[in-house]
């Protein structure tokens, strides 16, 4: 449908990309989020088609369980192999088909752009859940939620991005994301093959200073957003075996660098790059940022079906 609007026009509008929100698109979003309640009439009647191309635990849930709680019902899979595209169907045919049977559709899948093609197809709101290696706009809003809650701001922050920076799609929604606020400064802390790509850092240039180093380093930083090395994105099976468990983030490593008053996010899911032990400390925030999910696919929600009230 429509990618582009001001925050009056959120009804019918796509969540494609997080270049496509302003400041006060995100701030309407955040501030949704904070105030909406679970309501069985608000989306009562309507339907959300969950098209899942690609392996999903939060996401995927988080959105049922927001549609739920503002009343609405879901239809949807999770895999490929439960398609029709199995049998050869196309990505457009299929979201020509759903948009007779719902009203928002919800889309993951593992090509870069086709949540956009789908957007261009369907004549109702599209939502990108992830899209290849390219953009994941929701799990965006819900880092930026997490952020504002614990730490009452996002201007002005240091901000570490540790991990598969080059594949990770979090990570690339994030740091446009981060462009709209005021005094920002990213460190970025990746092995040398998977930096942040050139476009992104494109983007960062001039209005956002960022730092690129191999060594993991948390002293001075108020967040730390961790990720997965992204296995399933690798050309090379080889590539992958040599960066695997670069870093571990441990108590102790917490302890000897990272500031009390810090936070530590992961979009999930984790393998091996936060030890458990870490956990239980006061800055782990990530199993926090895994329930904001809800909250804020129910803004999303009921923004794009229903608009601002
Ligand atoms: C992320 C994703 O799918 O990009 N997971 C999520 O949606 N919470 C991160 C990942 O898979 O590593």
């Amino acid at each position: 449908m429509r990618s582009r609007g001001s925050s009056r026009g959120w009804q019918g509008r796509d969540v494609i990309s997080i270049r496509d929100f302003s400041r006060e698109d995100i701030e309407a979003v955040l501030r949704e989020a904070q105030t909406l309640r679970p309501d069985p009439d608000l989306l009562r009647g309507r339907v959300m088609a969950s098209l899942f191309f690609e392996p999903s635990t939060r996401t995927q849930l988080s959105f049922a369980t927001a549609c739920e709680r503002l009343g609405g019902r879901v239809i949807g899979f999770h895999s490929k192999e439960a398609t029709s595209q199995a049998k050869g169907e196309t990505l457009a045919d299929t979201v020509r088909m759903v948009e007779r049977y719902a009203d928002v559709i919800v889309i993951r899948h593992p090509l870069e752009g086709s949540a956009r093609l789908a957007a261009d197809v369907a004549s109702v709101p599209v939502i990108n859940a992830g899209d290849g290696a390219n953009q994941h706009p929701t799990q965006t809003l819900l880092d930026l939620f997490t952020i504002q809650r614990c730490l009452g701001r996002i201007d002005g922050l240091r901000i570490g991005l540790v991990g598969d920076l080059r594949y990770g799609r979090t990570v690339h929604s994030l740091a446009a994301a981060l462009t709209r606020f005021e005094g920002v400064r990213l460190r970025l802390i990746s092995p040398p093959t998977l930096r942040l790509p050139e476009a992104v850092k494109r983007e960062l240039d001039g209005v956002l200073p960022y730092t690129e180093q191999e060594e993991l380093d948390l002293r001075d930083l108020d967040v730390v957003y961790v990720t997965r090395i992204q296995r399933e994105r690798f050309p090379d099976v080889e590539e992958y075996e040599r960066v695997k468990g670069a870093y571990v983030i441990t108590p102790r490593i917490v302890e000897e660098q990272l500031d009390k008053n810090a936070i530590i996010l992961h979009p999930l899911p984790r393998v091996d790059e936060i030890d458990p032990g870490v956990d239980a400390l006061p800055q782990a925030k990530y199993f926090e940022q895994a329930g904001n999910g809800v909250p804020v696919r129910m803004a999303l929600l009921k923004l794009v079906l229903l608009g601002e009230s």
